[in-house]
């Protein structure tokens, strides 16, 4: 486990145990504290942002429970310590809105730096202390204040400048096609690697911003910068440093004819391919003032790429973590191979000293043979190999720069001696999201799998969220996308990642509506098939009800509007018959166009939904008939009234129209029966499903009171099963159920399969929104306390703040500990298990006696029992909650 879970398992653990005997905070602190968390376009103190209205977040504490905000006020300020408000102040704001508050001041200026704060009334009208200062640096907004050319050709460019003065502040705007890395005065800047990130660069192109005021001095300086391939066709840079000095000058500093160049020791780099660095060209001091390139060449102009620049307001794609083999094997004479005991996205880190010249060869791949070597066949055409040739002086430190593999097991070929466990080190590559959300229980299994989902999906997020990390393909490929999403927004923190791929999406967009099975377009076709296309509507509607993000759907809604009416147009009596996949790499095969019809169906509802919450009255109306048009024909068209099925009965055939309500109430209980028996007696509890009908499997069990079943799935361990990919040693998710191991597609990390678990926290741990809810205000907390289950911690840090919903069962007694995040408020449903009379406790205390509500628990407001559940409903704040029979 690496450290950042343990340290979530172990926090986690905590709020079980002790947190809720203690009062919220520390006893002296009354009130509402200062908010926390500050956010801007969903980023802590981001550097580059392009957005003219930037949109803040907070979120909010108080020691007491049951709290509100009831108003707000923000300062934007040029001064650090945010003592003037001469860029914005908003003043008293009376609003419970604590995401997304859109900037309203002053115009902002390129290149600034700007600082803020933030403070909110509770709901007695007391204010809290403000936030401390939070900040976030403008981009370049417009074309013109870019000063220099694209520039370009060979793999390292120079540039010496001096600055006769004190440096007050330093920001570098930069890009480099393919990939870059940016030096200055013999450092690297920050710490992004890979970047920038992947988009459709014929429309947009990412620029990162840094922050090098300490990196720059009085005197000679220079700019030195590596450009690799990555999915680019040509070496570019674009790069603009600005220098503002203590004495008042401005200095600027950008990619022109002025700059040198000439071939490093990278010799070749590709993504898939790998790199070969021959360390006997490096040069010492290049990238440091005072070094001699007259014998470099001048740089190429002229090549300008068609994309618009735009600041990459995206965690940066960052060395996560380090990983240390956990064995060495030598199957063969001079081969060498190490099992770094997970399987993950990145790059090793080599050790070696011997004779100048000498070439190391390093292998990747996911799986070995019997005898112990690599097996490289499921890659398909990537090589993933690395070879360094030594320059021949001492200990040598190599990792390539611009090329990574999914792996878990490494052959070190040509190694001058005898290596050791210290030879190699995995350094983790990814998408630098925080990893917000925990989930662990009483079943061994379920936390595996839960691991093998996070693995699965954080070494997939590479900028944007790819299908896999090893062969031929890490392409954006759209059914996985939103497959996948709903769990990714419960674990880590996606706000800004989905925009920016969203926006991707919108960038491949025809004007005739349609969208690509991949994005940015490399495979697959246009238009994509509609259960991939569908990632358009549903990862907006997905923003929208995770984070709240309302001007996400306003931006969108013509967009997703124009790929609906796309749909409508191929549409023959309201359904759709085309379709590439379908229900993709599922054991029983769903026919095509029923899957996309459903989805035809599903994508006109997110638009209605979209409409609804934008207030748009007659798009609401609009859709909601084309809606129940479609539901009409679909239900008419694929169900048999004889086998009370859909489509040709598979399992997907019957989740699909139950998963949206397309069922009618009569039908729902053999339609709902036949999917019982298909599971359970047709195929001895075990799923057929492929991607899509894997999704909202689990959710319609759940959704028909049968997750017991749901869970007897989610433990399996015979084929098909997460759990088979488990006991066949998987640390990651597989892309087949079948165990392959040969050349065909079978790759052993690709997340799409991990939807399950969003069924994880959403039924188990029993987080959700009901109807309605975005951003997490209104909570619903229902947990499935299946079988043999005995507890289950979950915990998810949502825009709001911390919602956990932890319990245990034991005997005729259940304890659940929730927290709910100011500003939110939730309904608790707890199972009877038809026991015959409950008391309910609240921290030791009964607040219903087996007939009422005993009033009086702050934070408590109300307590009612039907048939087959006691219903709390609360406001925010930490509760601990005892259900025994009597
Ligand atoms: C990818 C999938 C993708 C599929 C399209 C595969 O090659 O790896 O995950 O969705 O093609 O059917």
């Amino acid at each position: 486990m690496d450290a950042h879970l343990w340290m979530i398992t172990f926090l986690a653990v905590l709020v079980i145990f002790f947190l809720p005997y203690q009062p919220f905070a520390s006893e002296e602190m009354i009130g509402p504290f200062p908010p926390d968390n500050l956010r801007c376009e969903y980023l802590e103190n981001p550097t580059g942002i392009d957005v003219e209205k930037p949109r803040f977040s907070w979120m909010l504490n108080h020691s007491e429970r049951g709290q509100k905000q009831t108003a707000y006020q923000l300062i934007v300020s040029t001064d650090p310590l945010v003592e003037i408000a001469d860029v914005w102040d908003s003043n008293k704001v009376v609003s419970d809105r604590s995401l997304l508050v859109a900037f309203e001041g002053k115009p902002l200026e390129s290149d600034q730096t700007y600082y803020w704060k933030v403070r909110y009334w509770d709901n007695q009208d007391n204010p809290s202390l403000y936030s401390q200062v939070a900040s976030f640096d403008t981009g370049l907004f417009q074309a013109e204040d870019w000063e220099g050319d694209w520039i370009g050709g060979k793999n390292k460019l120079r540039k010496g400048f001096s600055i006769d003065g004190h440096v007050k502040r330093g920001r570098v705007h930069v890009c480099g096609l393919g990939y870059y890395e940016l030096r200055l005065n013999g450092q690297k800047v920050g710490n992004n690697v890979l970047d920038p990130g992947y988009t459709t660069y014929e429309k947009r192109i990412l620029y990162s911003s840094y922050d090098v005021t300490q990196m720059l001095k009085d005197g000679d300086n220079a700019l030195g910068v590596m450009l690799g391939k990555g999915w680019s066709s040509v070496r570019l840079l674009m790069l603009q440093l600005n220098i503002e000095l203590e004495e008042g000058e401005k200095i600027t500093v950008f990619s022109d004819r002025s700059w040198r160049q000439t071939d490093g020791p990278i010799v070749q780099d590709s993504i898939y391919g790998g790199e070969v660095y021959d360390a006997r060209l490096e040069t010492r001091g290049w990238d440091s003032p005072g070094f001699d390139d007259s014998a470099w060449t001048t740089v190429e102009t002229g090549i300008v790429p068609k994309g618009t620049l735009s600041a990459q307001m995206i965690p940066p794609i960052q060395v996560m973590d380090t990983i240390v083999p956990i064995n060495m094997t030598n199957p063969q004479d001079g081969i060498y191979i190490f099992d770094m005991g997970q399987n993950f996205s990145g790059w090793v880190e080599l050790r070696v000293s011997g004779p100048q010249g000498h070439k190391v060869h390093l292998r990747h791949a996911e799986l070995l043979y019997e005898n112990g070597t690599l097996n490289q066949e499921n890659l398909r055409s990537a090589r993933a190999e690395d070879v360094y040739i030594l320059k021949g002086d001492g200990e040598e430190i190599y990792s390539p720069r611009f090329t990574y593999h999914g792996f878990r097991y490494v052959e070190l070929k040509g190694f001058p001696d005898v290596p050791t466990m210290e030879t190699i080190r995995g350094k983790v590559v990814h998408t630098a999201v925080k990893q917000i959300g925990s989930f662990s229980c009483s079943k061994t299994i379920l936390n595996r799998l839960q691991r093998l989902i996070i693995w699965s999906l954080k070494t997939n997020l590479h900028s944007i969220p790819t299908d896999c990390n090893q062969r031929d393909e890490r392409m954006g490929w759209l059914g996985d996308a939103h497959l996948t999403a709903e769990q990714a927004m419960m674990n880590f923190d996606m706000g800004a990642f989905y925009t920016k791929f969203i926006q991707d999406i919108r960038d491949v967009q025809d004007k005739d509506g349609t969208l690509t099975d991949t994005v940015p377009h490399i495979w697959g076709q246009r238009p994509a098939d509609p259960a991939w296309g569908t990632a358009y509507p549903l990862l907006c509607w997905y923003m929208y009800r995770y984070y709240g993000d309302e001007s996400l759907l306003t931006a969108q809604y013509e967009g997703v509007k124009d790929y609906v009416e796309f749909l409508r147009t191929k549409a023959k009596g309201d359904l759709l018959d085309f379709s590439h996949y379908g229900d993709w790499v599922a054991i029983e095969k769903t026919p095509g166009d029923f899957v996309s019809s459903f989805y035809y169906y599903y994508d006109v509802i997110a638009l209605m939904k979209m409409a609804e919450a934008l207030g748009y009255d007659s798009e609401i109306k609009t859709y909601t008939s084309l809606a129940d048009k479609i539901k009409t024909a679909f239900h008419k068209k694929y169900f048999d009234a004889e086998s009370r099925s859909y489509a040709n009965g598979t399992q997907t055939a019957n989740i699909l129209p139950l998963f949206l309500d397309i069922v009618p109430e009569e039908d729902i209980g053999s339609v709902f029966g036949n999917l019982r028996t298909d599971i359970l007696y047709k195929n001895n509890t075990h799923l057929t499903t492929g991607i899509i009908g894997t999704k909202y499997l689990m959710e319609v069990l759940t959704k028909f009171h049968s997750s017991d079943l749901a869970y007897e799935l989610a433990t399996q361990t015979s084929y098909p099963s997460w759990g088979y990919m488990i006991a066949n040693g998987a640390t990651t998710l597989w892309e087949l159920w079948q165990h392959k191991t040969g050349p065909s597609m079978n790759s052993h990390n690709h997340p799409m399969f991990g939807s399950v678990g969003a069924w994880l926290y959403k039924a188990l741990a029993g987080i959700t929104q009901p109807e309605g809810s975005s951003g997490f205000r209104n909570i619903l907390i229902r947990p499935q306390m299946v079988r043999d289950l005995r507890y289950v911690a979950g915990t998810i840090h949502t825009p709001r703040g911390i919602v956990t919903s932890s319990w245990t069962k034991s005997g005729q007694h259940i304890t659940l500990d929730v927290t709910i995040p100011v500003n939110s408020q939730a309904e608790i449903h707890l199972p009877k298990f038809g026991w015959e009379g409950v008391i309910l406790k609240e921290s030791g205390k009964q607040i219903y006696d087996g007939q009422k509500f005993l009033t009086g628990e702050q934070g408590i407001q109300m307590v009612e029992e039907t048939k087959n559940e006691i219903i709390v409903k609360i406001g925010s704040g930490r509760y601990r909650l005892q259900l025994i029979e009597e």
